[in-house]
């Protein structure tokens, strides 16, 4: 078996992988993106929606922007509603911003067919890959394909395999420092076959828990529910869900949710994840691989992006001037982002969802949300976290 050589070998092709892929082509420098699921699996996998304004600029300025022009959806604010009353954030008034929802499979098939038109290399169903030496000038990847042993020399490994990914656990213990919480429910969450009940995105605080309303296209509704962590979906028929979303997401007599046939639904867990630092040796985490965030402030992908902008940048020095100075405050500058989104997602998790027990809590997060769309302060400091922090 001959080796392969490339600069910077890639694991995983999510939206870190791929757009880390592209950014690093757009400067001239090679990279293989390994991936162990195929690529309908990759293209067909529901996941996030919303894209803050950084990440669409980003995406437009790498020249991957078109159809999420088309197609995306452009929002100028989401609702917060809470007693049976909504209450609209409006965040062009009070940030000048807007997100795009968009959903991430869309930003991915994007991404592949970008790369791929530009001969760039993803090796899809990539099968027990493995990261070497990264602790020397000449890191390798292992890993078979269709039984076949293939190995890759580059000079840099980027670790965007998300969170249960083979990269993290690869650095030897003692190294990195891991920051965790996890939360006690989770989020079910359905794809329906009917038009949004709302132009914009529905946060809905409960007696019976959270529920948010979200879409991917006029004719297709995104929800999700607060459930147990590791709800099981045979309790969950269809009727069960729309009754429990009709009751939670109530908004007066004139607001009425669309129902349809339910095309996918799924039980997310929640964490708060981060480990530091993100790099070690020439292995650079990014995105999932080094942190998780909850999904109520809808960060995910976002912060995933921002990593490997850090890092193409970094990249881009070593390889024009041979300097690490950049790459040596790959997690410093990283880190900085992360925690503050971190914060921010924390926040509007504890925020939003019922907390078993202490009756104190409903009273608290009840004044919270009365603060929250009464002061012009509050609401602004939800709006520029949530439009996104400017990228660094
Ligand atoms: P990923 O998208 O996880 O990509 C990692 C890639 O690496 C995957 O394609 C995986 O197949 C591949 N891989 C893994 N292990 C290996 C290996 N050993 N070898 C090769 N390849 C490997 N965020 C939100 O904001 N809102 C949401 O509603 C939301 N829903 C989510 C639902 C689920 C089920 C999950 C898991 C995440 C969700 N997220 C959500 C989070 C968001 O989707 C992630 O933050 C985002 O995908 C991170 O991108 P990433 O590229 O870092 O990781
Ligand atoms: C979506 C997901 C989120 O986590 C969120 O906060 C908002 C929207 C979505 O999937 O559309």
């Amino acid at each position: 078996m001959k080796p392969t050589r490339t600069q910077v070998g890639i694991v995983g092709a999510g939206p870190a992988g791929l757009v880390l892929s592209h950014l690093l082509h757009r400067e001239g420098i090679e990279s293989i993106v390994l991936e162990s699921k195929s690529r309908q699996y990759c293209e067909e996998r529901i996941r996030a929606g919303v894209l803050e304004w950084g990440t669409v600029d980003l995406l437009n300025q790498m020249g991957v922007g078109e159809r999420m022009k088309r197609e995306g959806l452009v929002h100028y604010g989401i609702e917060l509603r809470f007693a049976g009353r909504g209450h609209r954030i409006d965040f062009k008034d009070l940030t000048g911003r807007a997100i795009t929802v968009y959903g991430q499979h869309e930003v991915i098939k994007d991404l592949i067919q970008a790369r791929l038109a530009d001969q760039g290399q993803i090796v899809f169903e990539a099968e027990d890959v493995r990261v070497q030496a990264f602790d020397t000038p000449r890191p390798k990847i292992q890993y078979a394909l269709s039984g076949n042993v293939q190995e890759i020399h580059c000079d840099f490994i980027a670790g965007c395999d998300g969170f249960h990914g083979v990269c993290r656990p690869s650095i030897p213990s003692g190294i990195l420092t891991a920051y965790e919480r996890i939360y006690p429910f989770g989020w079910l969450g359905i794809l329906a076959e009917a038009a949004p009940s709302s132009e914009e995105l529905i946060y809905a605080y409960h007696e019976r828990g959270f529920a948010l309303h979200s879409m991917r296209s006029p004719k297709i509704t995104r929800l999700y529910l607060q459930c147990g962590p590791e709800e099981d979906l045979a309790n969950w028929p269809d009727a069960k869900i729309w009754s429990e979303l009709q009751r939670r997401l109530a908004g007066g007599k004139e607001w009425k949710l669309n129902e349809g046939p339910i095309l996918q639904k799924g039980v997310t867990g929640m964490r708060s994840f981060v480990v530091e630092p993100m790099q070690y040796g020439r292995m650079f985490l990014a995105g999932d691989a080094a942190h998780i965030v909850p999904p109520t402030g809808a960060k995910g992908l976002n912060l995933a992006v921002a990593d490997v902008r850090v890092l193409a940048r970094g990249l881009k020095e070593f390889y024009f001037s041979g300097s690490t100075a950049l790459l040596d405050r790959y997690s410093e500058i990283c880190l900085r982002r992360v925690w503050r989104v971190q914060r921010f997602s924390w926040w509007m998790t504890s925020l939003l969802h019922r907390h078993e027990g202490n009756p104190f809590d409903d009273r608290r997060q009840l004044a919270e949300l009365d603060y929250l769309t009464s002061s012009r302060a509050a609401s602004q400091s939800l709006a520029e976290n949530y439009v996104g922090l400017p990228l660094d």
